[in-house]
Formats: C-alpha cells, sequence, structure tokens
C-alpha cells in the first residue's frame, strides 16, 4: 500500500466550554475522518491563548507586511500554525448569530493574512489565493458550528455571509449543526451515532480533497428533529431547567 502523506491538521476551539463543547463532538468526529488520510491534529483551545485585542491600527496591512506590531501574545505562533496547516478546523457554537467573541478577537488579529484592500473587493468567486496573503495550493478550511434553534438557514446566515465575503464563495466548507444539544442528549442509541459516521466519512472526505460538496454539506447540516418533536423537547428542557433553579451550574 503507497504511504500516506502526514498532513498537518489545525483545529481550533472556539467555544469556551473547551472540551465540553457539543460542536466539538462533531468536530472530532470530522478529525477522525482527516487523519484517516494523514497526520495527527493538534488542537487548540482559543480560551487558552493569551490574545490582546486589536488596535485597529493597520501596519499589518501597509508597513509591516503582514506583521502584527502586538508583539509577546499567542497571535504570532497561531498564525504560524495556521500558515503551515494542510487542512484548518475551526469549531465555535453560534453565539448571537455569528462567532463568539473571543474567537473574533483572535480573527481580527489576523487581518494580516488577508491580502490588502485596494477599492474593489476580490470577486467572491474569486479563490482563495487571491485574498491570502499566505495562501498555499491544496490548503483546505473547514468551518464547524452548532446552535441551538431549529431554523438553521435564518440562524447561520449572517455567519455564512461572514465567512463568504473574508474567505471567498467555494474556498471553505462549511458544517453548520443546528440542534445539536437535544441530538446529543437524546440521541445517543441511533440518531447520534448515524450523524457521526456520516461526518466521519465527510472528514476523509475534506482530508483527501480539502473540500466537501455542496450536497453532503447540506445533507449534514440539516435539523435533525421534525419541528414538532423538538418543540416538545425544548419546552421540556426548560421546564428541567426552571426546577433546577438556584442550584449550582456546571
Ligand atoms: C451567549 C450565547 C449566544 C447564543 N446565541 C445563539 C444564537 O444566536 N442562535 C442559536 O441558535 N443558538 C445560540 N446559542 C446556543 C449555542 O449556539 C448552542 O448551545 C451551541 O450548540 C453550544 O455549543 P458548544 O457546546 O460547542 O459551546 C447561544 C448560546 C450562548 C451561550
Amino acid at each position: 500500500m503507497p504511504e500516506r502523506s502526514q498532513k498537518k491538521i489545525i483545529v481550533i476551539n472556539g467555544s469556551p466550554k473547551k472540551d465540553k463543547s457539543f460542536t466539538m463532538t462533531v468536530t472530532n468526529a470530522f478529525v477522525k475522518g482527516i487523519e484517516q488520510e494523514g497526520g495527527v491534529a493538534e488542537l487548540i483551545n482559543i480560551s487558552d491563548l493569551d490574545i490582546t485585542p486589536c488596535r485597529g491600527c493597520l501596519s499589518c496591512w501597509g508597513r509591516t507586511a503582514g506583521e502584527c506590531v502586538i508583539k509577546g501574545d499567542d497571535i504570532p505562533m497561531l498564525r504560524e500554525k495556521l500558515k503551515a496547516a494542510d487542512r484548518i478546523v475551526i469549531s465555535f457554537p453560534l453565539f448571537f448569530f455569528g462567532m463568539p467573541g473571543m474567537l473574533k478577537v483572535a480573527v481580527d488579529r489576523l487581518l494580516g493574512m488577508l491580502e490588502t484592500y485596494r477599492g474593489m473587493m476580490p470577486s467572491p468567486d474569486a479563490d482563495l489565493a487571491s485574498r491570502m496573503r499566505y495562501a498555499r495550493d491544496g490548503q483546505g478550511i473547514a468551518v464547524i458550528s452548532s446552535c441551538g434553534f431549529s431554523e438553521s438557514a435564518a440562524v447561520f446566515e449572517p455567519l455564512r455571509e461572514q465567512l463568504e465575503l473574508i474567505l471567498g464563495r467555494g474556498n471553505y466548507t462549511a458544517i453548520f449543526c443546528p440542534e445539536l444539544k437535544a441530538l446529543i442528549d437524546t440521541g445517543k442509541g441511533r440518531k447520534l451515532p448515524a450523524y457521526l459516521a456520516k461526518v466521519e466519512t465527510a472528514g476523509v472526505t475534506f482530508g483527501k480533497e480539502g473540500k466537501l460538496d455542496e450536497a453532503t454539506m447540506a445533507e449534514l447540516s440539516k435539523p435533525p428533529f421534525m419541528p414538532e418533536t423538538y418543540r416538545i423537547l425544548t419546552e421540556n428542557f426548560w421546564k428541567e431547567q426552571e426546577k433546577r433553579e438556584g442550584s449550582d451550574t456546571e
């Protein structure tokens, strides 16, 4: 059998819950698939990093050729790992229809990784290399996000739009998982393992090709429950929470 090339795989976990993140349940299955194509993933929890917020000076775009003037925190390390990676997986919960604040603080500091704006946006269909200062051929970026609401098309729309403006249409793979906590809580018997098996298979494809087709992304982003079932599940969840009122949170 020919040896598989060892890929550099970076997983960024943007959930403040770190290893308790529901989204990471999906991400771990996806990464298991990627690793089957060679390579061992390195996990970076954003909440473990020391990150100073962007000062907005734009030096990284004009004066310092991509380098940030803020030194001494963890952003230079993160940038180098992102530049070197063959596969990047960014995992986070949806917070107010976008990425969690601490992840956005890190993303702002990575502005210098993008090409400068020169009076015209690259077309949404332009390839990744025309946007990224350091884009390498064959680099694949996947974004995995989960949320509580059912209306996935509507709630993920602002995030999808933001990602397309940053990375360009078709330049990233997206798996957006609505109703994920309920799937994890109630689907242990069949629904959850069946879903995670599909995610792992998709991870193998992403490991090989660096992207997924639209049909696979849509299939993995479907709400797992019928609307009435989910309404009852959420109703019961909040009733349980009200009973626990006053007791400690985890
Ligand atoms: C501050 C905050 C904001 C949230 N905003 C949304 C939201 O806009 N839409 C939604 O469907 N779920 C929202 N949620 C629910 C989370 O996205 C959901 O519970 C997610 O699956 C948690 O993932 P994690 O366990 O990986 O952190 C929010 C949760 C929090 C704590």
